[in-house]
């Protein structure tokens, strides 16, 4: 069988090296009270390989490509109560490992596939009670060295191979990821018609209309699940940075930023839109709505193959930090020019947030965001505003397949001198970029940006 996960397998197999033996285990289901669990989410990792979606599993991979699969075994009783098991047995032929077996066995099993190996793999920091397992494992073996037996002597973190191969995602990967985007894209764009539908009838509208409307067009499109806890904020809400949809009025006049993105078939999209509840944006709000939108736009114009991770951040910064200056958040005579409010970092006042991170099966998808070729190089700096000296590192260069979000935002809480009209205003705008040589591909699109465009949709629908 040669599936996308067979030939992951194999590609990770490659890079394990002679002699060694990885372990890569899948979440456990997590409590939430008495008999209930939370909505169970298997680990990436173990899904990157598998695509398996069971709990209570465990992939080995040796360095000549070989894997085995511990999964909970098929068990009428349980599956009566729970749900359908793969087992051992159906699990070669549908996964196409080379040997399974129950979960029960593993203990039993490792030890033994541990003697006579050099180097053991797992993802250090990911898994409770691993460590402590496979110092277990390693002191069975450690015992019988009397008879013979030779113990790996080295450990090393699973993550850092995997993380390598999951920023650069694959045709599959991204198919998936455009179809999330697109769910996604159309939630937003039911939110915003329902609030503006609502208070165009006279009826209250609360966070949680919005956010229930969200849930709805994800598991309506066939979306599993939110990719993150939906962030519905309406008015001063959206000066906190990790709101989350709670019960406060949506009203006219005031503007509801809407961070919220499904998870389709273990892959996240985050996209966040702000927008007039009422369909109309008022002066101060589309004053820094564009603002923001520029400064969006060269982030994205900055988001292609061969350029830092930090450029998209630097030309967003560029184009908010004069904006600020004149519209009249900042004052020129206080904080000088664009450039002093970039050297000072005075603009953090109202941007206090980087302008991406990387997306993928992760929200905040796994990868070094330090360029590998380069780690060597540090320099020193002192940040202006806590005073603490700062390493820098060479930022990661951009690569086609790597997939990033892009999202400036202003955030004014009221203070001296910021004037009256721009108080609890909230603006971000993210968008989903997958990098490529030309143009980022933007996958979020399919709900606009341009203020003249949201104000049209909402008065339709
Ligand atoms: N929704 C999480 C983030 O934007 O980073
Ligand atoms: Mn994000
Ligand atoms: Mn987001």
């Amino acid at each position: 069988m040669n599936s996308i996960y067979a030939q992951r397998r194999a590609r990770l197999a490659a890079q394990l090296g002679a002699g060694s033996l990885a372990i890569i285990p899948t979440a456990p289901a997590r409590p939430r009270n008495r008999d209930s669990e939370y909505l169970y989410r298997h680990d990436s990792y173990f899904y990157y390989l598998t695509g398996f979606t069971e709990p209570g599993a465990c992939l080995l991979l040796d360095g000549a490509g070989r894997s085995t699969l511990f999964c909970q075994p098929k068990d009428l009783e349980r599956e009566i109560w729970d749900g359908y098991r793969l087992g051992p047995d159906a699990a070669i032929a549908t996964l196409g490992v080379d040997a399974a077996l129950p979960l029960a066995q593993l203990d039993a099993e490792l030890p033994r596939l541990l003697e006579g190996g050099q180097r053991l793999w797992y993802p250090f920091a990911i898994h409770d009670g691993l460590a402590a397992r496979v110092e277990g494992w390693l002191n069975q073996v450690r015992a019988r060295v009397r008879y013979g037996a030779v113990c790996p002597g080295q450990q090393s973190d699973l993550c850092q191979l995997l993380d390598e191969m999951r920023l650069i995602k694959d045709g599959h990967e991204l198919d998936i990821m455009r179809r999330a985007g697109q769910i996604s894209a159309q939630a937003h764009v039911r939110a915003m018609q329902r609030s503006a539908r609502m208070l165009r009838a006279g009826q209250q509208v609360r966070e949680y209309h919005l956010d229930a409307e969200l849930l709805a067009a994800f598991r309506e499109a066939g979306a599993q699940c939110p990719a993150y806890n939906s962030i519905v904020a309406a008015g001063a809400n959206a000066c906190v940075l990790h709101y989350r949809a709670d019960c406060a009025p949506v009203r006219a006049g005031e503007l509801v930023l809407i961070d919220a993105g499904c998870e389709l078939d273990g892959y996240a999209s985050d996209i966040t839109r702000t927008f007039p509840a009422d369909g109309r944006f008022s002066g101060p709000q589309r004053a820094l709505y564009e603002l923001v939108l520029a400064s969006q736009q060269a982030a994205i114009a900055a988001t292609r193959a061969g350029q830092r991770f930090t450029d998209p951040h630097d030309a967003a910064v560029a184009v908010l930090a004069q904006g600020m200056l004149d519209v009249g958040l900042l004052d020129r005579q206080r904080v000088g020019n664009a450039q002093d409010v970039i050297e000072q970092r005075a603009y953090f006042q109202f941007y206090m947030h980087r302008t991406g991170h990387w997306l993928g099966m992760d929200v905040h998808d796994c990868g070094s965001y330090i360029e590998p070729s380069e780690l060597g190089q540090t320099s020193q700096r002192r940040d202006p505003l806590s005073g603490e000296m700062l390493t820098n590192r060479p930022s990661r260069i951009l690569r086609p397949g790597m997939v990033l979000t892009i999202e400036p935002g202003i955030y004014v809480r009221p203070a001296p001198g910021v004037p009256e009209p721009f108080h609890h205003i909230g603006i971000r705008i993210e968008d989903d970029a997958v990098v490529t040589e030309g143009d980022c591909e933007l996958l979020t699109r399919a709900v606009p940006v341009q203020p003249d465009e949201i104000e049209a949709l909402m008065r339709q629908g």
